[in-house]
């Protein structure tokens, strides 16, 4: 397929997924268990509708939003993901250029290819927040949060929906080729010493996940915070009362997230608890939502039920796959244009008008 038979996300992922190994692809694609939470994600979105309004003058339109205090191009950003170097030798940096040229937001996961330094130097002046995974030994946690500080970061992102890995039969079953892959935030640590205790079989079958505090409790975000001034989000919110728990215990924002379908299945599609979700924190603090965004529609239908922002997982590695720093662009050029002619079609001209038209989306009960 030529560059210009590309259209839509779905084609761009149609080509990466014929360029990796399965294992790759599998570990990329798979959702856990059954996949029902990760089908539930995409035909949540394609159970809502949306009630365009006209004769609205959409001549000017602008998709610009402010995210914790940092003003971005567009309501997409890039989630955290794991070892971008299995899409693209150039992985995290790739992933970063293209972000930060869009004028977007990257969250770079714990598990990164290339060290958070290397990532940030090449993009000094953009928007990258540090996912954290905690670990048994809070030293190696504190010092990863306090490289992510120094060097620019802007937020840290605390995963808090996955205590252990989630199950994902074919990694299961073949695990992963890391025999090419760097882990590269540990790189120059002694992995063992520091009592993360690594060995070549946790890589390749359970990589970083076995070395996570499964004891973690909300006081987390209390220690985090004497630790950083950085703000802390909160990825993997479902339910409003836990909304409430990571606003008790200090969190900037709230990302409603299933991981992508990749923890436990069966939990809810995030955007039938984003209502939920947004009622409980009442304008409290910033709420933001991944999981089977695929298009422009599906970003309108998020800001309308009330986040701020929407974030991608796999259409990034995709993109990365697909053609490196370009294909990642290219993706969320694609989502980009989408946003906007759904904003124009449905007589938007801001997020705003996005969020404050009434009945601008509901549940498909015509
Ligand atoms: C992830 N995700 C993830 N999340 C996180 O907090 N830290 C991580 O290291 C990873 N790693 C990771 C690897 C891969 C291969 C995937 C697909 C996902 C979850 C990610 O941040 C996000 O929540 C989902 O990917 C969003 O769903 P979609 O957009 O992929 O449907």
């Amino acid at each position: 397929m030529s560059n210009t038979s590309i259209v839509c996300i779905e084609d761009i992922e149609r080509l990466a997924k014929s360029q990796l190994s399965k294992k790759t692809r599998d570990y990329y694609a798979d959702g856990a268990n059954n996949q029902y939470t990760l089908e539930e994600n995409r035909s949540a979105f394609d159970r809502l509708r949306i009630r365009p309004r006209f004769l609205r003058d959409v001549s000017v339109r602008d998709m610009t939003v402010t995210i914790l205090g940092q003003k971005i191009n567009f309501p997409i950003g890039a989630s955290p993901s794991a070892y971008h170097r299995l899409a693209h030798p150039d992985g995290e940096i790739a992933t970063a250029k293209a972000v930060s040229s869009m004028g977007s937001i990257m969250i770079l996961s714990t598990s990164s290819s290339y060290a958070l330094e290397d990532v940030i130097k090449v993009v000094p002046n953009s928007t990258l927040w540090f996912q954290l995974y905690v670990f048994n030994n809070r030293q190696v946690t504190k010092m990863l949060i306090q490289r992510a500080e120094r060097c620019g970061f802007k937020a840290l992102v605390l995963t808090v929906d996955t205590p252990i890995s989630g199950f994902q039969y074919n990694f299961a079953q073949n695990g992963l080729d890391m025999s090419n892959e760097k882990m590269g935030n540990f790189e120059g640590i002694d992995l063992n010493k520091a009592g993360l205790n690594y060995s070549e079989e946790d890589t390749s079958k359970r990589h970083l996940a076995s070395f996570y505090d499964t004891s973690l409790t909300w006081d987390a975000i209390s220690w985090i915070r004497t630790v950083t001034s950085l703000p802390v989000v909160v990825k993997g919110i479902l339910t409003g009362e836990d909304a409430e728990m990571a606003i008790k215990y200090g969190a900037s924002a709230i990302m409603v997230s299933n991981h992508g379908g990749r923890q436990l299945d069966g939990v809810p599609a995030t955007v039938d608890v984003l209502p939920e979700v947004v009622k409980k924190v009442n304008g409290r603090c910033e709420v933001y939502l991944d999981s089977g965004v695929r298009t422009g529609t599906d970003v309108l239908k998020a800001i309308a039920l009330g986040a701020k922002a929407v974030f991608i997982g796999r259409p990034v590695l995709w993109g990365l796959t697909y053609n490196g720093e370009d294909g990642v662009k290219q993706v969320l050029k694609i989502l980009k244009n989408e946003l906007d002619l759904a904003m124009a079609l449905s007589g938007c001209k801001t997020l705003k008008d996005i969020e404050t038209t009434p009945s601008l989306v509901v549940k498909d009960n015509y």
